[in-house]
C-alpha cells in the first residue's frame, strides 16, 4: 500500500475538512467521533472543494450546491451529488496521518433476485436521481426510464448560465450520468412520450400506442415553460428555455450585437439576460416587478441584482407590457402597451412554467395541474410523483417548488419508499442562481417574514441575509458565503433561533 504522510492529526479541524494532496489526487480529511477519515477531495457533483464545506451532525456538506455525505463512510445523504464519496485507507502513526493514494473498492454489490419492474417517467433531475437511488438502495429488479428527449438526463441548470453565454456548447451540457452507468446499473433508457396512465391497472400508455406495465412507477415529467399569448409568438426567433434542444435553437439564432428582448423577470429570464448579455447581445428585460426576486430574496437583494444587471448593460422596462411581437417571417420588434416599438432580433419568454401533467389527466390534479402527494411522495398505490410536478407537504403546508436539489431530494425519498421504506421530506429547500459571475444561494422557503437583517451589503458581496419569523430562521440568502450556508443547510432542519443563527454566521464570518 503506497501510504503517504499528509498531515498531523492536530491539523484537522473539527467543524470542516482539511484538504491534502498526494500528487494530483485531492483528498479531504475529516474528524468523526474522534477518528479520522479520508475521502475524495472534490464533490462528485461538480467538483467543489469539499474542504470549503461544513461538517455538522456527522455530515459533510458541499459548499457549492449543498450535497451532503455521511462523515463516517462517505455515503451520499443529500443530492445533487448522485454518488457516495470514494474513501481512502488511512493510518495514524503517532500524530502523523498517512493516507493511501488508491481508494478502497466500492463495497456495494446489489442482490439480483427481484422480478419487479419499476418505471420512471421523465429522465431529468428527479427521474435520474431516482434511478440512481433505487440501485444505491439495493433494488435489483428491472428499471425502465422513459423520456421524450433522446439524450440521457443532463444538467439543464447550465443552459441559462453557461450555454447561452457561449461558454459551453449545447452538446457540452454535462450529462447527469455517463452512458456506462446505465449499462452497468442495468437501467433501461427508452425514448418515448407517455400519453396516459391507468393507475388502478398499473399501466402507462405511450403516444406511439405501446403500453407498459409496472409494479411501481414514478412520475417526474417536470415543468413546461408557459408560452406567450401575444400576436407574433409563432415567429421563429421567439423562444422559451427548458431543454438542450431549445438552447440549441436559441444559440443557432443569437449573434453578438443583436438585440434581445426578454419577457418576464423569473430566475430563468434574468439568468438568460445575464448570459445573452455576456454573449454580446444588447438585452432589454420587460419585467413585471421593479425589483426582481423581491418576493423570494427581499427588496435589498432584488435591488442589488437589478443593479448588477444594469451595471453590465441590461436595460429594464417595468412600467409597460408587450402587446405584440412584430415581424414578417422574422422578429423585428416588440410592441409595448404605450405604443413604444422596441427593435428586436430575438425574443425569449421567461414567464414561469406549469407542471407537465397533461398525460396524467386521469389522476386528481391541483388547480395548477400538479399532482398532490403525501409526505412520502406517494400519489396512490404503487405510484409516486416527484420534482416540479409534485405538490408536497412542507411544514404541513402544500407546496410546489421548482428547485433542482429539491427534485432530487424527492427522488431519494420516493426510491426509499418504493422499496418499502417510510421516509418523509424533512429537509431544507435550497437553490442557487447565477448572474454575471455571481452565485446567489437561497435556503428555506419563506413567503412571509417579520425580520430581515444582513451581514455585508447585497450590492457588494460577500453578504448574507437572514429572514426570521417569530424569532425562528425561515430563510437565508447569500452570495460568496458558502461555508456558513452549508452549515445552515444542516442546522435549519431543526427550528433555529435567529439569535443562534447570527452567532453561527458571525463565527463563520
Ligand atoms: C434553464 C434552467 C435553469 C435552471 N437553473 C436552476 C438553478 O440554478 N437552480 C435550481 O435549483 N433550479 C434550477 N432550475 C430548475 C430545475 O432545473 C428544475 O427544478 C428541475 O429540473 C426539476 O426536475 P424534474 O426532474 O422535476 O424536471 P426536469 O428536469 O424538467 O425533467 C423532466 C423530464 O421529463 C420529460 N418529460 C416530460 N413530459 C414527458 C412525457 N409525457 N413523457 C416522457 N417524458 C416526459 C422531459 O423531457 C424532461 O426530460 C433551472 C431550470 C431551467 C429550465
Ligand atoms: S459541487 Fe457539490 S453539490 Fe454541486
Amino acid at each position: 500500500m503506497p501510504l503517504h504522510r499528509v498531515a498531523r492529526f492536530a491539523d484537522v479541524p473539527e467543524d470542516r475538512g482539511l484538504q491534502v494532496e498526494i500528487g494530483e489526487c485531492k483528498i479531504v480529511l475529516l474528524r468523526t467521533n474522534g477518528q479520522l477519515r479520508a475521502f475524495q477531495g472534490e464533490c462528485p457533483h461538480a467538483g467543489a472543494p469539499l474542504a470549503d464545506g461544513a461538517l455538522c451532525h456527522g455530515r459533510l456538506i458541499c459548499p457549492w450546491h449543498k450535497a451532503a455525505f455521511r462523515a463516517e463512510d462517505g455515503a451520499l445523504c443529500e443530492p445533487p451529488a448522485l454518488d457516495s464519496l470514494k474513501r481512502y485507507p488511512l493510518e495514524l502513526r503517532g500524530d502523523e496521518v498517512w493516507v493511501d493514494d488508491q481508494p478502497l473498492p466500492d463495497p456495494h454489490t446489489p442482490p439480483a433476485d427481484d422480478s419487479r419492474t419499476f418505471v420512471i417517467v421523465g429522465a431529468g433531475a428527479a427521474g435520474t436521481a431516482c434511478a440512481a437511488a433505487l440501485r444505491e438502495k439495493g433494488f435489483s429488479g428491472r428499471i425502465v426510464m422513459i423520456d421524450r428527449e433522446a439524450d440521457a438526463g443532463y444538467d439543464r441548470t447550465v443552459l441559462s448560465k453557461f450555454v447561452l453565454a457561449g461558454e459551453m456548447t449545447p452538446q457540452e451540457t454535462p450529462p447527469l450520468r455517463e452512458d456506462d452507468f446505465y449499462k452497468e446499473q442495468r437501467i433501461e433508457r427508452q425514448q418515448g412520450e407517455i400519453s396516459a396512465i391507468d393507475a388502478p391497472n398499473k399501466t402507462l400508455h405511450l403516444i406511439d400506442g405501446q403500453t407498459l406495465s409496472y409494479d411501481a412507477a414514478v412520475l417526474a415529467t417536470g415543468g413546461e415553460p408557459n408560452s406567450l399569448k401575444l400576436p407574433g409568438t409563432d415567429l421563429p426567433q421567439v423562444f422559451v428555455l427548458r431543454s438542450k434542444t431549445q438552447a440549441e435553437q436559441i444559440m443557432s439564432s443569437a449573434r453578438p450585437e443583436q438585440r434581445a428582448v426578454i419577457i418576464g423577470d423569473s430566475f430563468i429570464a434574468l439568468e438568460c439576460a445575464s448570459a445573452l448579455r455576456q454573449y454580446g447581445l444588447d438585452v432589454t428585460v420587460l419585467a413585471r416587478h421593479a425589483m426582481p426576486f423581491a418576493a423570494q430574496f427581499g427588496e435589498a437583494v432584488g435591488k442589488a441584482i437589478r443593479a448588477l444587471h444594469e451595471q453590465n448593460g441590461v436595460k429594464f422596462i417595468t412600467e409597460h407590457a408587450a402587446t405584440e411581437i412584430i415581424g414578417d417571417g422574422k422578429v423585428e420588434a416588440v410592441l409595448l402597451d404605450n405604443g413604444l416599438r422596441l427593435s428586436a432580433d430575438l425574443v425569449l419568454a421567461g414567464i414561469g412554467v406549469h407542471p407537465a401533467t397533461e398525460a396524467f389527466a386521469s389522476l386528481p390534479r391541483e388547480k395548477d395541474q400538479s399532482l398532490r402527494v403525501d409526505d412520502g411522495m406517494r400519489v396512490t398505490d404503487g405510484l409516486w410523483a416527484i420534482g416540479d410536478i409534485a405538490t408536497f407537504p412542507l411544514h404541513g403546508q402544500p407546496q410546489r417548488i421548482e428547485h433542482w436539489r429539491l427534485a432530487q431530494q424527492h427522488a431519494r425519498i420516493a426510491a426509499a419508499n418504493m422499496l418499502g421504506g417510510e421516509e418523509h421530506y424533512l429537509d431544507v429547500p435550497f437553490f442557487w442562481t447565477w448572474h454575471f459571475g455571481k452565485n446567489y444561494n437561497y435556503l428555506g422557503h419563506a413567503e412571509h417574514w417579520d425580520e430581515v437583517e444582513f451581514l455585508g451589503e447585497p450590492e457588494h458581496p460577500p453578504f448574507i441575509g437572514l429572514f426570521g419569523r417569530n424569532g425562528i430562521l425561515v430563510a437565508a440568502v447569500a452570495c460568496e458565503k458558502e461555508r456558513v450556508m452549508a452549515l445552515l443547510a444542516e442546522r435549519m432542519k431543526q427550528p433555529l433561533a435567529m439569535e443562534e443563527a447570527w452567532t453561527l454566521v458571525r463565527d463563520y464570518a
